[in-house]
């Protein structure tokens, strides 16, 4: 499957910071998934890296001066600039994000800003004294109003000692931000609830009833849909994936707190992804004590817990909303099993996931899953990684929403 930024043109400055170093590492990721990433270096970035390192990494020619040699018959800015559907500056330093605050182009890299017409994408890192100085925040007030995207540092310590505001963000979040501006927003305006990995049943202070979900597809899922434009909240079961940027998140444990945080979310929700493994069954009774073992087998009651997505699915019977998917976890007769859900939970769509198959199912990146709609339409998908399975299962929702 073709990745968003595959054949993208970027367009990569790198200003004069010491985080000029950890902007190889975006290169690198941006190259691997195929951009054709072109840098451009101010004088000030190569006194910290060496032109060389982005030139290997980029694999193209990196650009330093206005009137390099072979530069082409074209102007050199105004080509590069023309071409680009996104500029990246990364570091983008106090001193870049004065000049392009006031319209300077006294290097290449500020007049191919001032020469492209492509969306802006400015991530500063610098000391957080000059961060915070008045003088640079009026700058960021300004380029914001000219458009440009400028993403707050992080915080932490950092290169000069201090410790505060001013650190490069890390590569996973500039990539959300990267993708998000060149994916289509056509889930804009919908407000999706997901809910995503195992619950926990309690059976005593040590012990619990669990599953092999690892929340991979359901974090995954809300990714990419907050990257495609909707306002994403998680119902989330015990995970140890790191939330994705600008999603709201509810942390549950078991299936009856996971019911009671779908309850109170769903009625905001125009769509609802029920992603979560929910245990089917919880300890009758939780000890309250640690239970000793003996020699002698031990017996305990299980109960039911709510299904979750069947409550939902009866409640759409009135309002006829919101649009409701399902996934099914099987390991045989997949379709049937798949369909008699799909009709009984009374869902949109159902996404049926291979779990025994290889590189299938729980706590791995790839998924196998088929999808069948409303309407009984079938679709198997191939193996894909499971943010890839995300896109397609967004791409049919989507088509069911029209
Ligand atoms: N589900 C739910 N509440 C439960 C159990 C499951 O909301 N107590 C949801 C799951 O999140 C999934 C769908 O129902 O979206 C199907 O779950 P699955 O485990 O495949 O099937 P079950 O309905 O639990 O039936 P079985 O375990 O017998 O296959």
């Amino acid at each position: 499957m073709k990745t968003l930024l595959a054949g993208k043109k970027i367009l990569f400055g790198i200003s004069g910071s010491i985080a000029a170093y950890k902007a190889a590492e975006w290169v690198r990721e941006l190259a691997k998934a195929e951009a054709e990433v072109t840098v451009v270096m101010t004088d000030a970035a190569t006194r910290f890296v060496s032109g060389l390192t982005f030139a290997s990494l980029s694999g193209r020619r990196v650009y330093t001066g206005m009137f390099e040699k072979d530069a082409g018959e074209d102007m050199t800015h105004i080509s590069l600039a023309k071409e680009s559907d996104l500029v990246v500056i990364a570091p983008a330093t106090a001193q870049t994000l004065a000049k392009l605050a006031h319209g300077f182009a006294d290097d290449l890299l500020s007049t191919l800003v001032l020469a492209s017409n492509c969306k802006v994408l400015l991530f500063p890192a610098m000391n957080s004294n000059m961060y915070c100085h008045v003088a640079t925040q009026a700058n960021i007030a300004k380029l914001l109003e000219y458009g440009y995207e400028v993403i707050e540092p992080g915080q932490g310590k950092l290169a000069c000692g201090d410790e505060g505001i001013g650190r490069l963000i890390d590569w996973q979040i500039a990539r959300e931000k990267i993708l998000s501006i060149l994916a289509v927003q056509d889930l804009e305006g919908q407000t999706i609830v997901i809910s995503a990995g195992p619950t926990w049943e309690s059976f005593d202070p040590a012990r619990l009833l669990s599953n092999r979900s690892s929340g991979k597809m359901g974090y995954a899922l809300a990714r990419v849909a907050r990257r495609r434009g909707a306002r994403v909240i998680l119902v989330s079961g015990p995970s140890a994936i790191e939330p994705p940027p600008e999603v709201e998140v509810i942390n549950v444990m078991s299936g009856e707190e996971m019911h009671k945080g779908m309850m109170a979310q769903y009625k905001s929700a125009d769509i609802v992804v029920m992603a979560a493994a929910v245990s089917d069954y919880r300890p009758g009774k939780t000890m309250k004590q640690k239970v000793k073992k003996s020699n002698k087998s031990i017996e305990f009651e299980l109960v039911p817990n709510p299904d979750i997505l069947k409550k939902l699915g009866d409640k759409k019977k009135k309002a006829n909303r919101p649009l409701l998917v399902g996934f099914a976890a099987e390991s045989t007769e997949h379709i049937a099993e798949g369909r008699r859900k799909l009709k009984e939970k009374n869902l949109d769509l159902i996404v049926i996931n291979d779990i025994i198959g290889k590189n299938t199912g729980f706590g791995t990146d790839t998924n196998q899953v088929s999808l069948i709609d409303r309407d009984y339409q079938l679709d198997k998908l191939p193996l894909l990684s499971k943010e890839e399975c995300a896109e397609m299962i967004w791409d049919k929702v989507v088509k069911l929403l029209q």
